[in-house]
């Protein structure tokens, strides 16, 4: 690729963003950010601290601890994946654990562990050749980026592939609970006070609903290509 370009990907929970984004990242041999996993990777910190018990958060623990969370992205080869790692330890399988996911929308709403990843990734991004997705890239993260991508699909949609997932891990759950936590996920996201989800300026909106993941790729990467090509 000869143009160096960031890539903003935004959308509502289960609508596989992280697919679109793992399929621009290998396509176009860009670096990807699962910025969802650094917001999960300070959830854990907090609940091996008890900096948040039961559904509450000690703020003034969390203030104070703050500065030692480190949240890194090691890249493995042999798996073509991204792994987490949370002060110097992998903590990939940790992170898409239940308990980590009941607690991470609490976590992703407060001011200061908002600031501390935004600037984060602002960061990684300063190279450019980023793709990278999550609820608020677009809008916060890279108002600039040179492309931006809204992906969602109806909630009906969503809850029966996520249902489908659970399946395959032998999780006994009913359409009506995995549709009900969708809907709850996608209210929290939109109403969250600080960066809630919302479509970026300029994004072009991708509805999967009704389409393949190949005819997806398609879409995705013919606006790729034409930007590219400016
Ligand atoms: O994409 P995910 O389900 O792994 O995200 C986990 C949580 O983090 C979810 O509650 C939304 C939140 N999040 C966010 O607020 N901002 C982001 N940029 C990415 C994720």
């Amino acid at each position: 690729m000869s143009r160096k370009i960031n890539i903003a990907i935004d959308g509502f929970s289960s609508c596989g963003k992280s697919t679109v984004a793992k399929a621009i990242s290998m396509k176009y041999k860009m670096r990807y950010i699962d910025t969802g996993a650094m917001y999960r990777a300070i959830t854990l910190y907090c609940i091996q601290n008890n900096i948040i018990v039961n559904g509450v958060v000690n703020i003034d623990m969390l203030e104070s601890n703050l500065s030692n969370i480190n949240v890194e992205f090691v890249y493995d080869l042999k798996e073509e994946m991204s792994h987490t790692i949370l002060n110097q330890i992998n903590v990939e399988d940790e992170i898409r654990g239940i308990e980590v996911s009941e607690n991470v929308s609490i976590i992703a709403k407060i001011q200061m562990v908002r600031e501390k990843l935004v600037f984060l990734q602002q960061k990684i991004g300063e190279q450019k050749n980023v793709v990278m997705d999550g609820r608020d890239i677009g809008t916060k993260v890279f108002p600039d980026a040179e492309v931006k991508f809204f992906i969602t699909a109806d909630a009906e949609v969503r809850a029966g592939r996520r249902l489908r997932e659970l399946k395959l891990k032998n999780e006994e759950v009913s359409f009506t609970q995995v549709l009900d936590n969708i809907e709850m996920r996608d209210s929290n996201d939109t109403s969250r006070k600080i960066n809630p989800l919302k479509m970026a300026e300029g994004a072009i909106l991708i509805d999967n609903s009704q389409i393949s993941l190949e005819e997806q790729n398609i879409l995705i990467f013919s606006q790729i290509d034409k930007i590219l090509k400016k």
